[in-house]
């Protein structure tokens, strides 16, 4: 069966992944901040022998070298880049530090530092596992708040740190799809569209269940003709 590693799983759509995953029968490792802090990964793991629980924090780079380094000749099939943070909420919580006029340098560097540098750093951690793997594929999970063209036809701005993390993320998957194409190395860039998480809030129109296995049917599919592309969780292009 084929193996899949997963960042940010402990909850939200990196938890659904690894339940649909594991119930597939796939061999899932599972990264999570506090191992400790995670019971329903925990319970999920209990339950499927075929699931491990790692302790990655990837904004940290020796985290992820050392969990390349313990992971070190396992092939790996899929490498989810999913852990992500939203920043500071102007509406929910009236923190206005990614909105112009009232922007925070460490806000917008921290967040970028997790949705826009961790899924490369996490690319060049783990490319020869990737490489030594039967479907050789990286998917990362971005936001069609990063799509400039989308941002523009709605009219919509503000969310500096989010907006501009989750763009530098799908230029940098993109030009990981021309440089890692002669390995075979195939890149899916997706939107899982807004989902009933901590993140998406309640009043979300989709569940994780359905977003992910939307997205689980792009990564099944992704191959050389859409390695490289920016699709929504239902298999719809968004633009760049
Ligand atoms: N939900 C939506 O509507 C929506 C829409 C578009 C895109 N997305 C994207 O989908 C992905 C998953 O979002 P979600 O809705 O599941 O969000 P969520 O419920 O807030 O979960 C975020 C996950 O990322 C993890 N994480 C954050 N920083 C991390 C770090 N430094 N190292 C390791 N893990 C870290 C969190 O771990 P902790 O528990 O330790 O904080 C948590 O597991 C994100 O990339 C997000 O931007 C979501």
């Amino acid at each position: 069966m084929p193996t899949v590693l997963v960042t940010g799983a402990n909850r939200g759509l990196g938890l659904e992944f690894v339940r649909q995953y594991a119930a597939a029968g796939w061999t899932v490792h599972a990264g999570v901040r506090e191992p400790a802090s995670a019971a329903e990964l925990a319970a999920l793991a209990a339950s499927h022998g075929s699931v491990t629980v790692h302790r990655l924090d990837v904004a940290d780079d020796a985290s992820i070298r050392a969990l390349a380094d313990a992971l070190a000749g396992t092939p790996i099939d899929v490498l989810l880049n999913n852990a992500g943070v939203f920043g500071p909420k102007p509406g929910a919580d009236r923190d206005l530090r990614q909105q112009f006029g009232t922007l925070d340098r460490a806000v917008l560097e921290s967040v970028w530092r997790v949705n826009a540098w961790a899924p490369l750093a996490m690319a060049e951690a783990f490319v020869e596992q990737v490489a030594a793997s039967a479907q050789r594929k990286i998917a990362t999970i971005s936001s069609s708040i990063g799509s400039i063209g989308e941002s523009r036809a709605k009219g919509e701005g503000g969310l500096y740190a989010y907006r501009m993390s989750k763009s530098a993320v799908n230029v940098a998957m993109a030009s990981l799809a021309t440089d890692l194409a002669p390995r075979g190395i195939r890149i899916g860039i997706y939107c899982p569209g807004w989902v009933r998480t901590a993140m998406g809030g309640p009043r979300a129109p989709l569940t994780p269940e359905a977003s992910i296995a939307g997205l689980r049917a792009r990564i099944e599919e992704l191959d050389e003709a859409s390695s490289g592309r920016f699709l929504r969780w239902d298999g719809s292009p968004v633009p760049w």
